[in-house]
């Protein structure tokens, strides 16, 4: 548990009115669980003087991951943006890409960088995700494919992306940043769609430090892949094809053998934190608590809260208010990709044709999770929220 200190009545006495926390409580805090077990990986690799160049570390973690997601390839990757930018080459996207505004940066960004246009489509404001319906709407004859988000590491509606894919002769992919772990009509995400991008940053449920990986059940796919993560290199000083540094190194790999063991107790510990969070947050006006599908598997890793217009206090006075106390809540995504730059000057008139994802971006803030934290601060940081919104 985290070494963070609530502040006592002993405290307030002697400063008057100090901040709720002494010391900052994060959004993302990486989760550590297995220290012993990845020790002895990083003396693995170094023990074995191959620290990178898809060592025996990096295929052990490639082979668990594949086996628990059930899916025939995982090519590990130095980390989530390379691994979306690998897939989005070897998929032979162009032209026109549809995807969310609706989240992280990398997604967009990851096609803008090899010269193809992210195409934002709208929303559903309840699960978040992208919205078929919305999807229909910007097909142009310069479609080549579509990224699905699995936001906060709930499904998209693979089903219908992939009627729409096959309908139009798109290419579908989806990035599964948030969805280590996650279901999709009880089958792990990892096998849908022509393939699937992991990342395994720092702040993720399931993190390598760095890292990322595509999974796929298509091997043409998965050599090629394979290829474009090593600069195209096959065997010794044998390049056939164009290609970048996507490796992920061993001491990553090491991260990641240990934290795969530890993975379901860390699921176990955010669905108390999550459960917690929603009780101590019940009854307070305008803040509602974003839900996770019972029936589908979730990480439950971010703790989402949406402050609705019936808030008497606005988001970001709240967020203010609870970084006074140094509790370091975000607004996460926030105001969307459209309205970043480049995209920004690209689309002026976006929000147009996204007008859930401006709602959803004014109202969404993110809480400090993760399994560090414990139910006295959860407390503590609902105690804030609650005396700040009716006072
Ligand atoms: C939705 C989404 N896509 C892509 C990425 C990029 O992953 P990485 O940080 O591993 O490059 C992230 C994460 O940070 C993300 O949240």
């Amino acid at each position: 548990m985290s070494g963070k200190k609530i502040m006592g009545e002993a405290d307030l006495a002697i400063h008057g009115a100090p901040p709720a926390f002494s010391q900052p409580l994060h959004v993302g805090q990486p989760n550590i669980i297995n220290r012993d077990k990845f020790l002895a990986g990083v003396a693995r690799a170094l023990d074995n003087r191959w620290l990178t160049n898809n060592g025996p570390l990096v295929q052990e973690f490639e082979q668990r991951v594949a086996d628990k997601l059930g899916v025939k390839h995982c090519v590990a990757m130095c980390n989530g943006t390379i691994a979306l930018e690998i897939a989005i080459r070897a998929l032979g996207l162009t032209g026109e890409v549809i995807v969310p505004s609706w989240t992280f940066v990398a997604t967009a960004h990851a096609l803008y960088w090899q010269g193809i246009t992210p195409i934002f489509a709208d929303i559903d404001p309840v699960t978040h995700n992208l919205d078929p319906v919305a999807v229909r709407r910007m097909i142009t004859p310069r479609t080549s494919g579509i990224i699905g988000v699995h936001l906060w590491g709930r499904a998209a509606p693979v089903g219908e992306l992939q009627a729409i894919a096959d309908e139009h002769g798109l290419k579908l992919m989806f990035d599964a940043a948030h969805a280590f772990g996650s279901s999709y009509r009880g089958q792990s995400i990892g096998q849908f769609g022509a393939c699937e991008v992991f990342s395994f940053h720092a702040t993720k449920s399931f993190n390598t430090m760095e890292g990322g990986a595509i999974t796929t059940n298509d091997d043409d796919l998965a050599e090629a892949m394979r290829l474009m993560r090593n600069f195209g290199f096959k065997g010794y000083d044998n390049v056939i094809h164009p290609g970048t540094n996507g490796k992920m190194i061993e001491v990553c790999a090491a991260m990641g053998l240990a934290n795969l063991d530890g993975f379901e107790d860390i699921v176990v510990a955010n669905q108390a934190t999550h459960a917690a969070y929603q009780q101590a947050l019940e009854g307070i006006p305008g803040i509602k608590v974003l839900s996770y599908d019972l029936d589908e598997r979730n990480s439950h890793h971010y703790m989402v809260v949406e402050v609705g217009s019936d808030c008497p206090v606005r988001r970001d006075d709240l967020i203010a208010t609870l970084q006074a106390e140094n509790i370091l809540a975000r607004r996460y995504f926030w105001p969307g990709c459209h309205r970043m730059q480049p995209y920004r000057d690209l689309f002026p008139h976006a929000e147009l044709v996204l007008p859930q994802t401006k709602v959803v971006a004014e109202q969404v803030m993110v809480l400090p999770a993760g399994a560090s934290i414990t139910l006295q601060q959860i407390q503590a940081v609902c105690d804030v929220i609650r005396r700040r919104v009716s006072p």
